[in-house]
């Protein structure tokens, strides 16, 4: 798999489509996976959505519930699903068209089980030069009484407006000229958010592009503006933060590429869920894995805060991952000078929710945790007091060999926060770290390959001592298939690693 698509929720379900190659796990002709969830934790498989075409092959895209049945595809009384995604053909010129990219619609009246191709595709065909030209995410704008649509279009986005879903018309480019990131810019994603301190509403534009992420490759950055039913317009002081930093990023891993959001999620909720794709594209097709190739992250809540800095985003799991939590291991406080074995049993290290606090250094030390195996390989994390910066450590993760890019260096974040206590959540997997520092304000996430699980975990210190504060670490439960309850294989042994993680 690759990205997700067409997130919504509805009636009592999330919906989660994904990019997805049903004959090979290697990217190939590109179709609509499909997975439903009542609790965004379990999903269940459901068959592909939707197929490649004349058209070309089925790329990324949003689906909404048309709950006016503004598009009339709905059978009276029923609102439909209405999927708006990329129609993407490699032999356009062969089938007739000036463009390999247009923008296409579905459509589905039974809770998303069955899909029909509208038979007037495609409603947005590219009135440009540019070939890139994809990944529609589309929402409805209740100010200006239209639906809307933000495009990738080469190395900026642009709006269209709609009263249908089926008449499209231009209304705004976004991204030229304001000195954030360069690359091919794909899967925007614009929506409403309520500032905490302030109850303003603000407007935040996800915005994922390749290659320029912030340690190279994939990466997703993020402005944060105001949306009039027209323009897009970014705030002064964050628009400052863009030029300054060349882009604020909403992970500074290398594994989280491609984040959209759900619609409909009801607003006696209220949250701004997203998920993203665990991978990247520098070495996506190469990763050492056999039966699978590609995950997601964990779902994640997007809050939005009024820091000195000015508007961020601060993110962290959705809590329904809490639900996973067994007995918590607490660990006390101590100096670390060294390296420090923590006594947790194995399949812990490889599978938990960590919650760690550390005082920040005041000198040159880098601290964290080391994950390893009998192996000797290993798997770095932490704050580096020289740099000021969040690290992640991969390079001796496994035999990186499959690609010149995965570990040729070390991954690094630089901390927000100004407090003195450093708040570190990381949630562990077989091939991955999510790390969540300072409340969610600084987010990695990092895929690792080793050729055996880490079974052991270690705090450490380097170039001086480190004030650890303690730790709470829940391991977490195995999560049961909602299909045949049976639970979801996990790798346990040399080779489970490479074949069984469905
Ligand atoms: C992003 C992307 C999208 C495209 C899809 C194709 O990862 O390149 O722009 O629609 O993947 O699978």
């Amino acid at each position: 798999m690759n990205d997700p698509n067409g997130l919504v929720y509805f009636d009592g379900e999330y919906h989660l489509f994904y990019q997805y190659n049903p004959h090979a796990a290697v990217w190939g002709p590109i179709s609509w996976g499909h997975a439903v969830s009542r609790d965004l934790i379990h999903w269940e498989n459901l068959p592909v959505a939707l197929g490649p075409d004349k058209w070309g092959q089925a790329w990324s895209g949003s689906v909404v519930v048309d709950w006016r049945n503004s598009s009339g595809l709905g059978p009276k009384g029923t609102p439909p699903m209405v999927a708006v995604y990329t129609a993407h053909n490699r032999e356009f010129k062969a089938a007739g068209l000036t463009q390999p990219e247009g923008q296409h619609l579905a459509y589905s009246t039974d809770r998303g089980r069955t899909w029909v191709k509208y038979a007037g595709n495609p409603v947005l065909p590219n009135p440009g030069d540019e070939r890139n030209f994809r990944d529609p995410k589309v929402a409805w704008h209740a100010a200006s009484h239209q639906w809307v649509m933000a495009l990738a279009e080469g190395d900026h986005s642009v709006f269209y407006g709609s009263p249908d879903l089926k008449n499209w018309r231009y209304l705004s480019a976004f991204g030229k000229g304001i000195g954030g990131h360069g690359g091919t810019w794909e899967c925007p994603d614009l929506f409403p958010l309520t500032v905490r301190e302030s109850g303003e509403t603000k407007w935040v534009l996800v915005q994922s592009l390749n290659a320029g992420g912030p340690n190279g490759g994939s990466g997703v950055q993020y402005f944060i503006g105001d949306f009039d039913g027209t323009h897009f317009t970014l705030d002064p002081q964050f628009a400052a933060a863009v030029r300054r930093l060349g882009g604020v990023w909403l992970d500074w891993g290398r594994d989280d590429y491609a984040v959209v959001s759900w619609s409909d999620v009801p607003a006696s909720d209220g949250r701004r869920i997203a998920i993203g794709w665990m991978a990247n594209w520098d070495y996506a097709a190469k990763v050492p894995t056999e039966r699978w190739r590609g995950a997601m992250t964990v779902p994640r809540t997007l809050a939005l805060h009024k820091t000195p800095a000015g508007f961020r985003l601060f993110v962290n799991p959705v809590r329904e991952m809490e639900t996973l939590r067994g007995t918590p291991h607490v660990v006390s406080a101590r100096r670390v000078d060294g390296r420090l074995a923590l006594a947790l049993d194995r399949d812990t290290v490889s599978q938990s929710d960590m919650l760690l606090r550390f005082d920040r250094p005041a000198g040159p030390v880098r601290f964290g945790l080391i994950f390893s195996n009998a192996r000797g390989e290993e798997f770095r994390v932490g704050y580096d007091g020289a740099t000021g910066r969040y690290f992640s450590d991969r390079r001796k993760a496994g035999d990186p060999a499959f690609s010149d890019r995965f570990a040729a260096g070390v991954h690094s974040a630089p901390r927000d926060a100004t407090t003195v206590q450093m708040k570190l959540r990381l949630l562990m997997d077989a091939a991955s770290m999510e790390l969540f520092a300072d409340e969610g304000r600084t987010v990695m996430t990092e895929t690792f390959f080793p050729s055996q699980k880490f079974d052991r975990v270690s705090l450490f210190s380097e170039g001086g001592r480190a004030q650890f504060r303690g730790a709470v670490i829940y391991p977490m439960n195995r999560i049961w298939s909602a299909q045949d309850r049976q639970p979801v294989d996990m790798p346990s042994h040399d080779a489970d690693m490479k074949t069984k993680r469905g």
